[in-house]
């Protein structure tokens, strides 16, 4: 450790949207911190000034293992990632190249450098299809698509690193993630998420906003999810980061109210004050009615409560951040 209590922190992916708002969080609570970052979906301008920053691939061993060496650090907050469901399905290779053999490279470095700490960013698509709501964490091992099936690798091969080696684990696995903090958002290319995509509609960006299916068993008919702000994913980051004296594994981070698209719809015609035009289109295949988070494991073992997590306040800090940053980082 560090002096006091500060850590030396590698996030890997810090120059993304949720690594940059946790690199930031790091660096204001004092900590030391490298960010790693290809830059192949990041933005240099979003990993914070109070950091280290080196360009890095993690599908390469060497240059890894060469940054642990030097850096030395306590901990790993690790966020790089290839994240689209459906170019995983396109291009599976990649997704296994990147987040499987990626995070292989920064395991085998811990492992080398004696670093005993990792809080991975896992996702809701490690359950797949659920047979029962909430989901609880034991529902996990049947994703439907190599985007989850390589999240769902990396937690195997951190629980059998854990075991034969003592490696002190947390996958968090979040559902949706929206919001922004007054200097950080969103800013995706391809953007696939559903609210920033509803506010480039409400600038005027795109013709409509498509709902894919008005016609599920839900209350208003649209599909459910559970969305957490980015601030409070990022807490429960530094809240498994200061109790990872043992493997806590994985821990599902929900508020289990969920969200419909329609109650987006009308959150963005409140925030934005305009009519949002939207177009009904049929649902996607494999798009399950609802989806939400049992997360009394991140409540009990992290002692955790989403504070921001209102639609109204995702939303609202998603459209300022936007309207202040029109053109996203500006750095394509
Ligand atoms: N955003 C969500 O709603 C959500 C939901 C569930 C899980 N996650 C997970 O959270 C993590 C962060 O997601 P995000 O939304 O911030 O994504 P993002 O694409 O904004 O950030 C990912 C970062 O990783 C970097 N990266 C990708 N491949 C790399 C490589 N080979 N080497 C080095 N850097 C590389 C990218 O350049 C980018 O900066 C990901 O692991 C993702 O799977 C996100």
């Amino acid at each position: 450790m560090g002096d006091g209590n500060t850590m030396r922190v590698l996030v890997t992916g810090g120059a993304g949207y949720i690594g940059s708002v946790a690199a930031t969080a790091l660096v204001e609570r004092g900590d030391e911190v490298l960010v790693i970052d290809s830059l192949w979906r990041g933005h240099r301008a979003a990993a914070p000034d109070g950091a280290r920053f080196e360009r890095i691939d993690i599908r390469h061993r060497a240059h890894v293992e060469d940054a642990f060496v030097r850096f030395r650090p306590d901990a790993v907050l690790h966020f790089a990632a290839a994240t689209l469901v459906p170019e995983s399905v396109r291009e599976p290779m990649l997704y296994f190249e990147t987040n499987i053999s990626g995070s292989l490279n920064v395991i085998q470095s811990m492992l080398e450098t004696g670093t005993e700490r990792i809080v991975f960013s896992s996702t809701a698509a490690v359950y797949g299809a659920p047979e029962r709501l909430p989901i609880v964490e034991a529902d996990a091992g049947r994703p439907i698509n190599p985007y989850g099936e390589s999240k769902y690798a990396v937690e195997r091969m951190l629980a059998a690193t854990s075991e034969a080696h003592g490696l002190a684990w947390a996958a968090l696995r979040y559902f949706n993630v929206a919001g922004a903090t007054a200097t950080l958002g969103e800013d995706h290319d391809p953007e696939t998420h559903v609210i920033p995509v509803a506010l480039q509609v409400a600038r005027g960006e795109r013709r409509a906003f498509g709902i894919y299916g008005d016609d599920f068993p839900t209350p208003d008919g649209t599909a459910i999810r559970d969305y957490v702000h980015v601030v409070d994913l990022v807490d429960a980051h530094l809240r498994a980061l200061d109790r990872l004296d043992d493997a806590l594994g994985p821990i599902n981070l929900g508020t289990r109210d969920g969200i419909s698209v329609r109650q987006i719809v009308a959150a963005v015609e409140r925030v934005t004050g305009s009519p949002l035009p939207v177009s009904v289109e049929s649902r996607r295949s494999g798009d399950p009615p609802a989806l939400v988070a049992d997360s009394s494991r991140a409540r009990d073992l992290l002692d955790w409560e989403p504070r921001h997590s209102t639609v109204d306040e995702m939303v609202s800090s998603a459209w300022a951040w936007m309207t202040r940053h029109p053109r996203g980082y500006d750095d394509r």
